[in-house]
């Protein structure tokens, strides 16, 4: 990572949402933070980063090196049908405050976050780096989309105009503890343990949204935590990078299910409501470039991962987002 010794301050925006939590661990926890570097963690409390005024603030009082941009208007698909417009001018608003003033602080290098459902809805399969741009995204979550869109072409434009190594990573479906396991707001993965962990308590029927067929790439929030580390120190392209499991460890939304019963011994019935909708049928994405520069990394396993999850979420039931 450029810099001295001693003088890295890395600001974590979005740094008590779910991939934060989970930096936040692997900074801490296990050794992830060098000597001499600072890590700061932000809420939305710290600051607004819809704000111009208040991204300015923050950046003057931290005056960060590096950035680790995580911070967004995020949610589940039903979310994304009912406030489109919202995610659309949220986002744009708070990408183009953080990335205009760490340009404006000289801040280094900045790893943003994307995400596998911003491609285009007909596409190829697997999705890979270079199809960003190439269509429409699905029209549920087009404005999430196009605002995460936004943050490439800002990379490219400060590559372009100022030489900065600006540079995005896109996560596919991430779940673990700390998410928000909103039954209508959150996405599916944390929307199903908390609907299973109420079906067990109150001993009904376990009712999954969609037919349980649409495909999903999981990742960890610890194994993504470990990845963006690597990205901010080693990762030098300008061009985004997909952070995901293999294709062949893509699963359906039942077998999801069926890990989530199994975590919870879970034994009731289970209706899957098929007049809802099931989102993008698939959306495989390629980590072929990730292999590239990382053959060695291992995953952790769907079902350990999944279970500690469940774990947790049962153990924080009373705080936790929900
Ligand atoms: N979750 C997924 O499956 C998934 C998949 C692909 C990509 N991503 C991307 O990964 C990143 C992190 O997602 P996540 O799941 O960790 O999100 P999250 O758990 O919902 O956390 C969102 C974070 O953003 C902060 N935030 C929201 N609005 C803000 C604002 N106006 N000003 C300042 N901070 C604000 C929140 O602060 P408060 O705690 O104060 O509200 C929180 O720290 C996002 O960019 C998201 O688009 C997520």
């Amino acid at each position: 990572m450029e810099g001295n010794a001693g003088s890295i301050c890395v600001l974590v925006t979005g740094g008590t949402g779910l991939v934060g939590k989970a930096i936040e661990r692997v900074v801490k926890e296990e050794g992830g933070a060098k000597e001499g570097e600072e890590w700061i963690f932000l809420s939305s409390k710290d600051a607004d980063l819809t704000n111009a005024a208040e991204t300015k603030a923050i950046f003057e009082k931290h005056r960060p090196t590096h950035v680790i941009h995580l911070a967004a208007m995020v949610g589940g698909l039903f979310r994304h049908l009912r406030q489109n417009l919202d995610f659309w001018r949220k986002n744009m608003a708070i990408n183009d405050n953080v990335l205009h003033t760490a340009h404006e602080y000289d801040v280094v290098k900045v790893v943003s976050c994307l995400s596998t459902c911003i491609f285009p809805d007909k596409t190829t399969y697997p999705i890979d780096e270079t199809m960003i741009h190439n269509g429409p995204p699905h029209e549920s979550n087009a404005g999430y989309a196009y605002a995460k869109r936004m943050v490439d072409v800002h990379n490219r434009a400060y590559f372009q105009q100022s030489g900065r190594r600006y540079t995005a990573i896109i996560p596919t479906n991430i779940f673990g503890p700390h998410d928000n396991f909103n039954l209508e707001d959150g996405h599916v993965l944390p929307a199903l343990i908390h609907k299973t962990y109420l079906a067990k308590r109150d001993g009904t029927a376990l009712e999954v949204f969609g037919s349980g067929c649409a495909l999903r790439q999981f990742i960890y929030s610890l194994d993504l935590a470990r990845l963006c580390l690597w990205v901010l120190r080693e990762y030098d392209e300008v061009e985004p990078i997909i952070l995901s499991v293999g294709e062949e460890d893509e699963i359906s939304i039942k077998d999801a299910v069926d890990a989530i019963i199994e975590a919870f011994e879970f034994t009731g019935p289970v209706n899957y409501d098929k007049s809802k909708s099931d989102g993008q049928m698939k959306k495989t994405a390629s980590n072929a470039k990730l292999r590239q520069y990382r053959p060695d990394f291992t995953f952790t396993p769907f079902q350990k991962a999944l279970k500690e999850t469940c774990d947790w979420f049962a153990a924080n039931y009373d705080s936790t987002r929900k």
